[in-house]
């Protein structure tokens, strides 16, 4: 179960970071060039909150089964930067990531016109972005150095 979970976010890692990214550069080109929130734009932003989504479901339970997530939580780790990672700053990090995008999402469908639905998109995908870039476990992934 564990090893399944782990590879599956792994992979599913992939697939987040890639709509997420592929979402904000088709917004901004999308704003600028005045194309309508509709078809493939609209779908990588929508298909990029369903990825989080599923990343943070399955992320919240690798959590409880990883012994590098809570069941690895202590104040005497907490000096520990690798244990830190894992058991709060990554968690923590990305569950603000995924509620940003699901804030943009949200803003953006009730926004006024297409040009302030992908404005919404470009900013608030794009902070998340950032965030999660900032709290990957580079050190392991994509590939194990
Ligand atoms: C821990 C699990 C999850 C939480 C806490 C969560 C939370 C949320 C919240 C708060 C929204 C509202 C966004 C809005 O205001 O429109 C939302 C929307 C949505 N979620 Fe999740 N979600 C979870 C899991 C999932 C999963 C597993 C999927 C897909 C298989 C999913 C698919 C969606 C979709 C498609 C929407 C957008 C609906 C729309 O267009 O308004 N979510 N989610
Ligand atoms: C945008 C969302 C996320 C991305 C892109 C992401 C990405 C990753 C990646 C690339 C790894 C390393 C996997 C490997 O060793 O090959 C990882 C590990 C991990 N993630 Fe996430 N993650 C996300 C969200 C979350 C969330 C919401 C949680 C928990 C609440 C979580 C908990 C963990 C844990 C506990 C590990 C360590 C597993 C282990 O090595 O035992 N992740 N994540």
């Amino acid at each position: 179960m564990y090893t399944g979970l782990k590879h599956f976010h792994s992979f599913l890692a992939y697939l987040v970071l890639l709509l997420i990214a592929a979402a904000v550069i088709n917004a901004i080109l999308a704003k600028a060039s005045k194309r309508p929130f509709a078809g493939t734009g609209r779908k990588l932003a929508l298909f990029g909150l369903i990825a989080a989504h599923v990343q943070l479901l399955f992320g919240l339970v690798l959590y409880f089964v990883s012994p590098a997530g809570f069941s690895n939580f202590s104040g005497a780790n907490m000096g520990n930067s690798a244990a830190r990672l894992y058991m709060l700053e990554h968690p923590l990090t990305m569950i603000i990531a995924i509620v940003l995008v699901t804030i943009g999402w949200s803003k953006a469908k009730k926004a006024a016109d297409d040009g302030k639905k992908y404005g919404t998109i470009a900013l608030w995908y794009g902070i998340a972005l950032v965030l999660m870039l900032a709290r990957i476990p580079w050190a392991v992934w994509p590939v194990a150095g």
